[in-house]
């Protein structure tokens, strides 16, 4: 009998399955890499899953159309939801009795940088960061001359202060409604008057390379494969759009390919590539000693224009689409296979 594996997705994705309009999910490409190992994919939402009866309502291909069909919950489970408050207890409920890989997919800024903080050989790669306060605030200011502000998880380039100094009493404030100079004993009252969130980081700015003016940073996606091992699947450039202080897509960012961008930079492109792949596999191993099933993770990294490397940030649930938007297809379509790849592993390790 052929086995099934859960692709576990939120609800407003879930819900457009028979549309086959889910804008940030390629469910094609779920389909093609779960037939490679004679895996029916089942979509599942933590909001129709019955943990008592170990059941969920999930969606099914039959004969090229997308059913309701209700199962019991596959032995393996791809996450790329967010769940909120109940999909939480669910996912706890059930997670005894199967193995849902990529388990979390939120952490904060401040925890992630926590962990990896404590090994020496990563420590160069980080920018320094502190919860944001008035003191903690002040000691960066005197330490730094640029410095983010950010809240300490999902963003998507939110709520960014970007503040740079001009002279010892002023400096200027990067928002993304526009720049501002403020005098340097204001900057504390402006940066809380713009805050929306409750939690903040404070961090040292990284002096990204830019291309063709603006600033750019790397996606890179790590993930464990059919064999259990983390390998990288792809990197992809984000320029920052004019005037704009982050890279990202939802901020007017544009994907460019980093062959490109290193050119441009004039870096040797194999050799800051390996670099690149070095720390990011660094990180991930790193993180996978501390953190629950980890599989797949999306993580920006800067690099300086004269190629020293910097952690950014880690996304739980890396959003592909940059490989797509970047015309990278075939390492699109792998940040799909990889992770159905993985599952498979662990059915076999079962
Ligand atoms: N310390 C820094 N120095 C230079 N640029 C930074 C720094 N922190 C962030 N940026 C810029 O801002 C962008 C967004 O920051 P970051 O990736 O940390 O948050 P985010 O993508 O908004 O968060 P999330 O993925 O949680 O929604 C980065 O891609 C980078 O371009
Ligand atoms: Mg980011």
């Amino acid at each position: 009998m052929k086995k099934r594996i859960g692709i576990l997705l939120d609800y407003p994705t879930y819900r457009k399955i028979p549309t086959k309009k889910s804008s940030y999910e390629k469910i094609q490409y779920y389909h093609s890499a779960a037939k490679k190992h004679d895996l029916i994919p089942l979509f599942m939402t933590p909001s129709l899953i019955n943990p008592k009866k170990m059941t969920c309502t999930g969606y099914e291909k039959q004969r090229k159309k997308y059913s309701q069909v209700v199962r019991s919950i596959p032995k393996v489970i791809h996450n790329r939801a967010m769940p909120g408050k109940k999909g939480k207890r669910i996912l706890k409920k059930i997670e005894a009795s199967t193995s849902i890989y990529n388990r979390y997919t939120r952490y904060t800024k401040l925890y992630i940088h926590r962990i990896l903080n404590q090994y020496r050989s990563l420590q160069k790669h980080l920018p320094a960061t502190e919860t944001f306060n008035k003191s903690h605030l002040s000691q960066m200011m005197k330490k730094h001359k640029t410095l983010f502000i950010k809240p300490i998880s999902n963003s998507v380039g939110n709520g960014i202060i970007k503040i740079s100094r001009i002279k010892p009493e002023k400096w200027k404030m990067q928002t993304n409604k526009g720049v501002r100079y403020v005098a340097k004993d204001q900057v504390y009252q402006q940066i809380k008057l713009s805050q929306k969130k409750s939690s903040y980081l404070v961090q040292e700015g990284i002096a990204l390379a830019t291309y063709r003016g603006n600033p750019y940073d790397l996606r890179v996606s790590v993930q464990k494969n059919g064999k259990g091992e983390w390998q990288i699947t792809g990197i992809i450039g984000k320029v920052a759009g004019r005037g704009k202080h982050v890279t990202n897509v939802a901020k007017g960012g544009k994907v460019v390919r980093c062959e490109r961008l290193f050119a441009h930079s004039g870096f040797d492109e194999q050799k800051i590539r390996k670099e690149v792949e070095h720390l990011a596999l660094e990180v991930a191993k790193t993180l996978d000693k501390k953190l629950t099933n980890l599989a797949d993770l999306g993580l920006d990294i800067g690099v300086t224009p004269d190629g020293d490397m910097f952690f950014i940030e880690m996304n739980g649930r890396d959003q592909r689409y940059s490989f797509r938007n970047g015309r990278m297809l075939e390492a699109w379509s792998k940040t799909y296979e990889n992770p159905i790849d993985y599952g498979h592993y662990l059915l076999c390790q079962q």
